[in-house]
């Protein structure tokens, strides 16, 4: 399985509910790699998704102890158990994680990937995701150069993990 996340200088990913920024590049980056694809995501998360709309052309997987399943092609996994019963269907390679910092904590051991989005800001946040920098089973594996956008510089990084469990 595979991370794909977005993080300010303190490894924050979230406000109140809600992306710290949105850099429309990074969602047309982030659109790209997961399109056609498997992802994986909190009820919280996916309450903050637009119209609260499944994404589109992807299957979406949402993990909610409650929640009742739109008409609009959601799986909803009460469990981490029936999750990963249901992620058994799709080739492990296409499965991306894509938040919140609930999922992300629980998922991040089954991950052999993760490709980071770092934003070079400090920004107010109440959700953050794992420093992988001082994670030892985790290793930054390339970093692309630094973009700008509205003075915002930020850049993408992979990292992979050599210690992850199997599904
Ligand atoms: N920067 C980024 O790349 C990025 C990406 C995604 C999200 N975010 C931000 O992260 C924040 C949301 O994170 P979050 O940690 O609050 O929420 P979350 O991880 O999106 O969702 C948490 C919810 O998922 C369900 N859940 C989690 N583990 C479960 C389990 N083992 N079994 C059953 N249900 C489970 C529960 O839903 P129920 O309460 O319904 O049981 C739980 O309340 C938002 O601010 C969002 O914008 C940032």
């Amino acid at each position: 399985m595979k991370i794909i996340v977005s993080v300010d200088r303190n490894w924050g990913i979230g406000y109140q509910g809600q992306l710290l920024l949105r850099i429309p590049e990074d969602m047309k980056f982030f659109k790209q790699m997961t399109i056609g694809k498997v992802v994986v995501m909190g009820r919280v998360t996916f309450e903050s998704l637009p119209g609260k709309q499944p994404l589109k052309e992807r299957t979406n997987i949402v993990l909610s102890s409650n929640m009742v399943a739109p008409d609009s092609g959601v799986i909803v996994c009460r469990t981490l158990d029936l999750l990963f019963q249901e992620l058994k269907k799709y080739k492990t390679d296409d499965i991306f994680v894509i938040g919140g910092e609930k999922v992300f904590r629980q998922l991040l051991p089954y991950c052999r990937e993760a490709y980071v989005t770092k934003i070079n800001n400090a920004y107010p946040a109440d959700r953050f995701f794992v420093n992988l920098d001082e994670n030892e089973d985790w290793k930054l594996e390339s970093q692309s150069e630094w973009k700008t956008y509205n003075g915002i510089q930020f850049c993408y990084t992979r990292y992979e993990c050599h210690n992850y469990r199997q599904l």
